[in-house]
């Protein structure tokens, strides 16, 4: 039998699955946001077609059961039915300046997506709004969260928008919970003016382990 409770040594990491599990109606339908989600729940759901973004959807799906498997690999997701219909991830850092620079409190928000026929309609920012505003799961104020925005990671060809403006959304979105800009010497980040380094510092961060943050991203303490 899978172990649901998921608080075995090997997983130490990680809150016990469905720690968030909400009900959200809309005019379109009856959303469960849920996470993190179990490698055998994930199995259970079809990844919602038009989810292609980073892959297509099928080895996308695969992807994330692989994620959820690991013991770092958190995904909630919003689900319709059977079907995911936008998800969020988290994992240690696997940008390379961080997995240089890791450490036990940090944390990266690896990617989201909303399936394009779903997108603007408020279902990324419920997830987010699930996570990070809800009281009754604190999890991530035990870490420092980092998300790394790069152009390459956005969807400027169906968005139609220009990697500015793409830019200003997701700070925008971000800023919501806490995400502020970093100064960084990674190169990733510097190799495109629009590039982004943020990071949510949650409350029960220490100012030593702020401090520890910004000499890593700034390079100094490598
Ligand atoms: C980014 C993404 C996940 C947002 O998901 P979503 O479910 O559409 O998000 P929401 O509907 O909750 O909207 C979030 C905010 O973005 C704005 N927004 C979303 N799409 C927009 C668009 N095409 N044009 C203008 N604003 C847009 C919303 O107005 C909202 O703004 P607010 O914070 O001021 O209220 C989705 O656009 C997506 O999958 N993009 C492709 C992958 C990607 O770029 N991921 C982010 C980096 S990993």
């Amino acid at each position: 039998m899978s172990n649901l409770t998921n608080q075995d040594d090997s997983n130490v990491l990680k809150p016990p699955y469905d720690s968030v599990k909400q009900i959200h109606t809309t005019e379109l339908g009856r959303f469960q946001i849920r996470g993190p989600i179990a490698p055998e729940i994930l199995c259970q759901y079809q990844l919602s077609d038009g989810l292609n973004c980073f892959r297509p959807s099928k080895r996308q799906h695969e992807a994330l059961i692989e994620l959820a498997k690991q013991e770092d690999g958190l995904i909630f997701a919003a689900t319709l039915a059977t079907k995911i219909i936008s998800y969020v991830t988290f994992q240690k850092p696997e940008f390379p300046w961080w997995i240089k620079r890791c450490f036990p409190k940090l944390l990266e928000l690896g990617s989201m997506e909303t399936d394009l026929s779903w997108r603007n309609l408020g279902l990324g920012k419920t997830i987010l709004d699930t996570i990070f505003l809800n009281s009754s799961f604190n999890f991530f104020d035990n870490f420092i969260v980092i998300a790394v925005h790069t152009v390459h990671s956005w969807d400027l060809k169906t968005s139609c928008l220009d990697p500015w403006s793409y830019r200003n959304i997701m700070l925008k979105m971000f800023k919501q919970y806490n995400f502020v800009p970093w100064e960084t010497e990674d190169p990733e980040v510097r190799e495109h003016p629009c590039n982004i380094l943020l990071a949510r510092v949650g409350t029960n961060i220490c100012s030593e382990e702020i401090k520890h943050f910004s000499n890593c991203c700034l390079g100094v303490n490598s």
